[in-house]
Parts: C-alpha cells; structure tokens; sequence
C-alpha cells in the first residue's frame, strides 16, 4: 500500500533539516511519499493532509520550541482541534548540556498532540548534540523501522 509522510520541521540553524532530508532519502520510493514542510507558516490546518506525520524539531530558550515551530504550536494551544485521526512520530533533536530541558521541543509537540487525541507511532526519537552521535545517521537508522510501523498504522487506518 502507497502511504505519505508529511515531515513538519522546527529548526533554529539546520540540523532538523539535514535530518529530515535524510530520512526523505531513506524513504521516498514509489511506494512511499514524503513531503517536507518547515513548520515557518503552517498552522494547526496542516494536520487536515492527507497520511501520516513526523515532527521532526530541536529546542531552544529555556526548552522551547524553536522560533519557527512557535506558530503552529501556539495556533495548536489555541483551537485545540480533534486529532484523533491523527498519526504521528517525534524526532527531537536536544544536547543533554541541557539537563533540565534535554528535548523538550518534541517532548512539548508530542504532550500536545496527544492531548489533542493524536495516536504516536513508535517511541520519541531524542538526538544529543554532545553525544558524537550525527543526526542524520541516527536518523536513517530510525527511519528505516519507523517506515515499518507507519504502514501498519496507515493500513490499520484505512
Ligand atoms: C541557545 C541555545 C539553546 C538551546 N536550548 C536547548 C534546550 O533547552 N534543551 C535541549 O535539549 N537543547 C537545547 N539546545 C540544543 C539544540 O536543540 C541542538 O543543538 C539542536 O541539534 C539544534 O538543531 P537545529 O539546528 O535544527 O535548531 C540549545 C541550543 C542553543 C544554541
């Protein structure tokens, strides 16, 4: 079965972008769609497209979403839509320097979009900047069974 992935993205200086061109390599086939979206002018209407999402976002300030993930964050809080049709995975990009706030970014989009009904598909991915670890290596390793799971979750749906 074809399934899409819409990859929304937060990023403050690029990396939640190398990570999501990865994973666009890894997983646009045929048989697979991928769009990238930077979350910059989207809105909480982006979750009415069609297949299944990833949030793919860093964090900053004091465990912040980034500046151009607050729109659409914000614009969530407010309308509170009903997400349950909704399916969804977190790659969160954070440095663990950051102790008290390590990933709080995607860990904020996935409260949210849990609260608001959303199911998630798999576990909350938390990249570590001080880690040595390249985000998108992790990322391609990741993707290829979360690609998995999302086409249960797909099938399961339609
Ligand atoms: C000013 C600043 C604040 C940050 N605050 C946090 C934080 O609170 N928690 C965290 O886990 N990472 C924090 N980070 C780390 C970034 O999220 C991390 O380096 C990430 O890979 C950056 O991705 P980006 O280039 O897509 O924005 C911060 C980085 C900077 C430069």
């Amino acid at each position: 079965m074809a399934i899409k992935i819409n990859v929304l993205v937060g990023t403050m200086t690029g990396t939640a972008q190398l990570v999501a061109q990865e994973l666009e390599l890894t997983w646009d086939d045929g048989e697979t769609q991928v769009e990238t979206l930077l979350m910059d002018d989207l809105d909480a209407s982006v979750f009415a497209r069609e297949g299944v999402f990833l949030i793919c976002t860093s964090t900053y300030g004091q465990g912040d979403v980034p500046d151009n993930a607050k729109k659409l964050y914000e614009d969530l809080q407010a309308k509170r839509p009903d997400l349950a049709q909704l399916r969804y995975g977190v790659f969160g990009l954070g440095d663990r320097t950051y102790a008290e706030t390590f990933n709080f970014g995607g860990r904020r989009f996935d409260d949210l979009l849990t609260e608001l009904g959303a199911q998630r598909i798999g576990e909350r991915v938390q990249h570590d900047a001080s880690s040595g670890v390249l985000p998108e290596e992790m990322a391609s390793e990741w993707g290829a069974d979360w690609l998995k799971l999302a086409r249960l979750a797909a099938e399961q749906a339609a």
